[in-house]
């Protein structure tokens, strides 16, 4: 929609400013020990630039600083904004890697094409991420479960209040260092089906990574935190039944006879990159899975009768969590023994064997960095 072959990509090399003042080491080992989720940020972010008629410029790496912003600009107001999610790994042998981060290029393009933005060349993506992760790898938790989160996001900014797409967008990439996603701690996620509130309609935007998709989450994920659980979970739009996914992460359900379903991608769901890869492992390990609409009342009934053995969230973020059971207006109902299910368990051990260099990475998905 918006011309972005202006700007030679290959080209793009980023102008790199080092921080007069980084986080000194003892802090920054402290800040590591326990650094939850998404709140200990690194000393750096990178920054590239799209104007109409100028295409892509200006890209930095820079100390990560406040944005500051005239009143009038568009994001404020019509919510031209989307990002992505990925993490880089330390690895068995001491080196450092991204986790199929082409898709979350891709991804990232096919949210700006939804939102009217400019999408942004996948080698400028990369780059952008290998650099930042290149500089920041020190900010990589040595914990169980630790990586640096990647927060690629872009939005308009444009100066203007007409309602049309930008003409000006400013992309940034920040880092934070991240253990597991979930405070509760708990062995496995309960979740709140939300019937009063959906995500995403059908011609809507459930397929893209915008923060608008979870604004609207949020009402409904603090009905869920009101009833006890951990997260929301959506149906579908149009006949409030087909289990769609949760605030942040896809479902999986696994049943008594050793095989494994998840929702389609209709368009109305995020097509989650950790969804995909656990398709794909699914295969490889001889389990057979299926990607196929599953319907709330049906599940109840399949953990009623034991058809229903284990569920599970997955996500960058989430990884794979095992789910508990489910709560809703007419009652709750548990799944399996409410405890993490031994397939969820080798599914989780097979993605992270791969992510963190123990296991062979047959498909070619890690992103070595060094
Ligand atoms: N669904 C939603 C709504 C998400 O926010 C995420 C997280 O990015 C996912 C699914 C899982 O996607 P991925 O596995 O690419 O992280
Ligand atoms: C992710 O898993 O990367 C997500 O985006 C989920 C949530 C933190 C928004």
């Amino acid at each position: 929609m918006i011309d972005d072959t202006l700007a030679p990509a290959a080209s793009l090399a980023f102008a790199e400013t080092t921080h007069p003042a980084p986080v000194d080491a003892n802090e920054r080992a402290r800040l590591l020990e326990n650094p939850g989720f998404g709140r200990v940020f690194t000393d750096h972010m990178a920054t590239v630039r799209y104007a109409a008629g100028k295409g892509w410029h200006d890209a930095r790496i820079e100390p990560r600083a406040p944005l500051t912003m005239d009143s009038a600009t568009s994001v404020l107001h019509y919510a031209q904004e989307i990002f992505e999610g990925l993490k880089a790994y330390r690895l068995a042998d001491g080196g450092t890697a991204l986790f199929r981060p082409e898709m979350n290029a891709r991804r990232f393009q096919s949210s700006a094409r939804r939102m009217a933005m400019a999408e942004l060349p996948e080698d400028i993506f990369l780059s952008s991420i290998r650099t930042i992760v290149r500089r920041e790898r020190d900010w990589i938790p040595a914990i169980d479960g630790g990586a640096l989160y990647l927060r690629p996001f872009m939005f308009a900014t444009e100066v203007f209040l007409g309602v049309k797409p930008s003409a000006e967008y400013l992309y940034a990439v920040i880092a934070s260092s991240v253990g597991g996603y979930f405070k509760s701690g708990a062995p496995a996620v309960t979740l709140w089906v939300s019937e009063d509130y959906t995500r995403a309609a059908p011609g809507g935007t459930g397929a893209a990574k915008c923060g608008g998709n979870y604004a609207t989450s949020l009402v409904a994920q603090a009905e869920a935190i009101r009833q006890g659980c951990d997260q929301v979970l959506f149906l579908d739009a149009a006949e409030r039944r087909w289990i769609e996914e949760l605030g942040g992460m896809n479902i999986f359900f696994v049943f008594a006879d050793g095989s494994i379903a998840t929702p389609p991608l209709t368009g109305t769901i995020l097509p989650g990159i950790t969804r995909d890869s656990l398709l794909t492992i699914a295969a490889d390990l001889g389990i057979t899975a299926r990607e196929e609409p599953y319907a709330i009342d049906q599940a109840r009934k399949d953990a009623e009768s034991g058809r229903l053995v284990e569920a599970f969230a997955c996500g960058t973020a989430a990884v794979v969590t095992p789910i508990a059971g489910m709560k809703m207006k007419a009652g709750g109902f548990q799944i399996g023994d409410g405890r993490p299910g031994p397939l969820t368990q080798r599914l989780h051990a097979a993605l992270t064997g791969i992510q963190r260099g123990t296991a062979e990475d047959v498909h070619g998905w890690l992103d070595r960095l060094d």
